[in-house]
């Protein structure tokens, strides 16, 4: 069993890592920047941890990652512009933590952008150009921070979200999109992450998850 910090486990996929990863048997602790908005929601898990971080302020993400065994980061922005939510988690985060430790960041196939992989030819020539580029920009900047560090990372970058069940076949491939491939259900990405906890299969890798 491994203590885990969810940065980001307040969100709609990091609240179903969550619940995968007790599930898994680990001891979770997930983080919001008012965790009393949450708690006050009633949607935290029985036995799940909840605790205070704001990637913008690296104090906050040192004091949350204490005593922990493994980080997963699965941080985003509602703007269009990141903000620089990304690279701040990746700098909190491997500020915060000792050379080794086992961290999986969540990103998005989008950050390959001429990937041919990639469906929908508007997507990668209309709507990334226009409305998502600074996100895309610090989504490879987070990356190339954690694959640049001494961190036993993995970065799982995921296809379009979809809340809904899981179950249906995903395929997986090495830092390149599952060709044609365009959506992933949140409750199938969960399930990759946690079990991340407990693999090294992909350590230093960056599978790339798509139906
Ligand atoms: N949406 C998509 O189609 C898509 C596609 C590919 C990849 N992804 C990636 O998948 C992951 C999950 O996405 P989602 O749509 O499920 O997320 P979400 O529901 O929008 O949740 C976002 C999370 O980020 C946290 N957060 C935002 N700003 C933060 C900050 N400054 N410091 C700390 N935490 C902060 C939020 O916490 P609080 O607000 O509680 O503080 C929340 O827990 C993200 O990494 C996203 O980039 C998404």
């Amino acid at each position: 069993m491994s203590r885990v910090l969810i940065i980001g486990g307040s969100g709609r996929t990091g609240r179903l890592i969550a619940d995968e990863a007790k599930r898994l048997g680990h001891d979770v602790t997930i983080t919001a920047r008012d965790p009393r908005r949450v708690t006050d929601e009633g949607t935290v898990p029985q036995g799940i941890g909840l605790v205070h971080a704001d990637v913008h302020d690296p104090a906050s993400v040192l004091a949350a990652v204490k005593n922990t065994d493994a980080v997963i980061v699965a941080v985003s922005s509602s703007a269009r512009g990141s903000g620089s939510v990304y690279s701040d988690a990746a700098r909190a985060v491997i500020g915060a933590v000792a050379p080794g430790t086992r961290v999986i960041v969540v990103s998005s196939g989008g950050v390959a952008r001429d990937d041919k992989g990639l469906p929908l030819w508007w997507f990668r020539r209309i709507l990334t150009p226009l409305f998502m580029n600074d996100l895309y920009t610090d989504m490879k900047v987070m990356e190339d921070m954690f694959r640049a560090s001494e961190l036993d990372w993995t970065i799982v970058r995921a296809s379009y979200l979809k809340d809904g069940p899981g179950g249906g076949e995903i395929r997986i491939s090495d830092g390149s999109n599952p060709r044609g491939g365009w959506k992933l259900s949140r409750h199938d990405l969960a399930a990759f992450v946690a079990a991340q906890l407990n693999t090294e299969e992909w350590s230093r890798r960056l599978p790339t998850l798509a139906q």
